[in-house]
């Protein structure tokens, strides 16, 4: 059933936050964390802010000094960000990109990184039996590549392999992440061998943009999986991916990429407007509405 939410007409006292991209319109969250404000009748806002990269040094300290709470961050920005935060947090510095601000009383601006604990989340709701210290194989070397790395190590992964079309990537992706995931080893693997290398391994997940709509559907024979290897797909743009399918027709865990988009949002939200928001299937189903959409619907 669809859970009926009420606009909540915002005061003078009202918290501020919203997403900066660009473009924005493609963004979420605006409609993720409209469903909480809602839900939980907090009296704030959240907006998108479409704002140029040029002009990003000029607004960024502004926001605070306007009263916003904190924002996220979407592209170009993500990496763009670091140098005008007063303090980036660990995780921002691991995985190289910023995806959430918060700003305090004085100003100052503090950037994190929360996409890492979205997946670890994800992955612990949709697969609660993983084998979380089994070898994992990570497809893709880009910047969700990173954040899911970390995860997959922060969670117990012993050995990580990360398969890449151009080697060189996952090879950087290692020398920068390998020193904040010191009980795990990573290793980089040929791209033409993922589907031998499934073998053993107790996560598979794809970060690259196969399967995306419009993108070719990623390349990969399970036939060599273990019975209780979990498939992941960070892709949510069709929420079943051509991957996920075949996982679940062979009666494997599979798990979406919308998961991870919904539960990345979590600790920015409690941060801004003080209320810890749940996922569930009434806020998948109000985000999932608008992605078969294709365009943001009107709240
Ligand atoms: P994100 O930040 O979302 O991870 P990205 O940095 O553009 O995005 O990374 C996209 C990933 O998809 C990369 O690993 C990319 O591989 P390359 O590093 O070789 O470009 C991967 N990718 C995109 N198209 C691909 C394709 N046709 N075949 C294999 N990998 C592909």
């Amino acid at each position: 059933m669809t859970e009926t939410l009420h606009p909540v007409w915002i005061s003078g006292a009202a918290r501020l936050a919203g997403v900066i991209g660009h473009p924005v319109t493609h963004s979420r969250s605006p409609r993720l964390h409209g469903f909480w404000l809602a839900r939980h009748r907090i009296d704030g806002a959240y907006l998108p802010l479409a704002i140029r990269p040029e002009d990003l040094a000029q607004v960024l300290p502004a926001l605070p000094r306007m009263g916003f709470r904190g924002v996220n961050l979407t592209l170009p920005h993500k990496e763009l960000v670091l140098p005008l935060c007063d303090e980036v947090e660990p995780v921002a510095r691991a995985i190289g990109a910023v995806n959430t601000l918060i700003f305090g009383e004085d100003h100052r601006i503090t950037g994190t990184n929360t996409d890492a604990w979205g997946f670890g989340a994800a992955l612990a709701a949709g697969a609660p039996a993983r084998d979380a210290a089994a070898p994992a194989l990570v497809l893709g070397a880009g910047g969700a590549a990173r954040a899911v790395v970390y995860a997959l190590a922060k969670a117990g992964a012993a050995r990580i392999l990360i398969a890449n079309r151009t080697a060189e990537r996952a090879a950087a992706l290692i020398r920068d992440l390998a020193p904040h995931c010191p009980a795990t080893v990573l290793e980089a693997v040929d791209w033409a061998a993922r589907s031998d290398l499934l073998a053993g391994c107790g996560t598979l997940v794809n970060t690259t943009s196969l399967g995306l709509h419009g993108q070719p559907p990623l390349d990969i024979d399970l036939g060599l999986a273990d019975d209780r290897l979990v498939v992941s797909d960070i892709v949510y743009d069709p929420l079943e991916t051509p991957i996920l399918k075949a996982a679940r027709a062979r009666g494997l865990v599979a798990v979406d990429g919308l998961g991870m988009l919904l539960h990345q949002a979590v600790p920015g939200f409690e941060r801004w407007f003080g209320v810890r928001p749940v996922v569930d299937a009434a806020l998948r189903r109000h985000v999932a509405a608008d992605l078969l959409i294709g365009e943001p619907a009107p709240c």
